[in-house]
């Protein structure tokens, strides 16, 4: 008999269980290759089994709606309460019926049957369910495959192997191109890297570990630093705020804005300040720079980050970017010459280092963000000097938040504000998704 913790199709469920109750408590979880990785270690699995652990696990938290469907129409009493545990394995194997499309389904049904035997229950084992897997499995066994929504949208090559759930995915592929859509999938299983710039208002590097200065690379003439893990070494350096961490994307917004010599910068929408400190490192002593956010939290945040970052304390302000009202208020009619606008999105572009985001996410609320979006960039439009430069960025992957904000903007401007660049990012292991666009005054 297998044990369920010994066959991958029982580690998958038991996985697939754990990283379910981690979303539904909204917590972060670790990034489920690592917690994968982690469960396939435990279970003394190795080789082909640990591939298949991976394949199931989030093939059961990608497919996990079509899966209760086919599952659902077996039931004969359609009731489909039990164990989430119980239900996982129910998942597992009918992933491999309906996705994967078993070669051999008896004998999987069979094991299955076998491993349900054992998996424990708040009241104890299970076992009374088996012969209820032993009906259920044999009817989709039984049953003609129905078509994959990848075998007519063209989304076959990205299907089994990964874990975006399917309305996320369909989404992406209305905008996006199959070179983009690979990367973006691919990369579910990628390794982290962490991008980090060094503290200039620190004492300098005499102190650096080794391992950062093997890693150094360049970009956009900026040096930025890359780690593929956060050794103790970093992360004390981190801590003791001689580094900061930031993703080469967030880096580039600030890099891109390009403040100049006696230019009056504003960084809209602050947060806690890690593009606020690239921009005071970018000016360094030689310029002006105003921060603003409308939540008092992460403003007290950011002020405790600037002393850890041995910065003096910046002129923040509590402003609401939507209200016109306010942002005259807030800015006493003053204008600058450089701003930044990160705005508030839906963080799609975290779909791979806060794995949850793909069940979490509201397509649903996209509208609202892009109502918020539209109003912060206008009035922020409105505080910029003649002939200044606005750089607008979010860490979303939705045209909605992105150039449908721009465009629908600029095009009511009537010229008197331009596009002159933008960047887009891929999510991947490396960094999240991002986009990047500058906007030029014409005036
Ligand atoms: C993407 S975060 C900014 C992160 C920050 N730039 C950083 O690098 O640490 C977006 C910020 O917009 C702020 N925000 C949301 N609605 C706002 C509004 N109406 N006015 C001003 N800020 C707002 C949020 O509080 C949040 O800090």
């Amino acid at each position: 008999m297998s044990e369920p913790g010994k066959h991958p199709l029982g580690v998958a469920s038991e996985l697939a269980t754990k990283i379910f109750h981690l979303i539904s408590e909204g917590r972060h979880f670790p990034p489920s290759p690592r917690l994968i990785d982690r469960g396939i270690e435990r279970a003394g699995l190795s080789g082909a089994h640990s591939a298949r652990v991976f394949d199931v696990t989030l093939g059961i938290l990608r497919w996990r709606d079509r899966l209760d469907n086919a599952l659902s129409k077996a039931l004969t009493k359609g009731s489909f309460k039990m164990p989430e545990q119980a239900k996982n394995l129910l998942r597992a194997a009918a992933y491999e019926l309906v996705v994967r499309r078993e070669d051999e389904p008896a004998g999987l049904v069979n094991k299955v049957v076998d491993i349900s035997k054992h998996i424990a229950a708040p009241d104890g084992r299970i076992g009374k369910l088996a012969p209820l897997f032993n009906a259920v499995l044999r009817k989709i066994a039984g049953s003609s495959p129905e078509p994959m929504p990848g075998d007519d949208a063209g989304l076959d090559g990205f299907s089994t192997f990964y874990s975006i759930p399917e309305a996320i995915l369909s989404k992406a592929a209305e905008q996006y191109d199959r070179i983009w859509m690979n990367k973006m999938c691919r990369s579910t299983g990628d390794r982290f890297i962490h991008h980090l710039r060094v503290n200039p208002f620190v004492e300098p590097n005499e102190a650096w570990p080794e391992a950062l200065n093997a890693v150094r690379f360049e970009s956009n003439g900026e040096i930025i630093w890359k780690a593929d893990s956060l050794s103790p070494e970093i992360r004390a350096a981190n801590i003791e705020g001689k580094i900061v961490i930031q993703s080469l994307p967030s880096q580039t917004a600030a890099i891109m804005l390009d403040p100049r010599p006696g230019d009056r910068v504003l960084d809209a929408a602050s947060g806690v300040g890690i593009k606020a400190h690239h921009l005071m490192s970018l000016i360094a002593g030689w310029g002006d720079l105003v921060l603003c956010d409308i939540s008092p939290e992460k403003r007290k945040i950011c002020l405790s980050n600037f002393t850890r970052w041995n910065v003096p304390e910046p002129d923040y302000r509590l402003v609401d970017l939507a209200d016109s009202d306010a942002v005259v208020r807030g800015f006493e009619g003053d204008r600058f010459d450089a701003i930044l606008l990160d705005a508030p999105c839906s963080g799609s572009g975290l779909i791979h280092h806060l794995p949850e985001k793909r069940y979490t996410m509201n397509l649903e609320l996209l509208g609202e963000f892009q109502a918020l979006q539209k109003k912060m960039l206008r009035n922020c439009l409105t505080s910029l000097s003649p002939g200044g430069r606005l750089v607008y960025a979010t860490c979303s992957i939705w045209a909605e938040e992105n150039e449908c904000v721009t465009d629908e903007v600029l095009c009511e401007s009537e010229g008197r504000f331009e596009r002159s660049e933008r960047q887009v990012f891929a999510p991947c292991g490396r960094y999240p998704g991002f986009f990047i666009e500058k906007i030029l005054s014409m005036e």
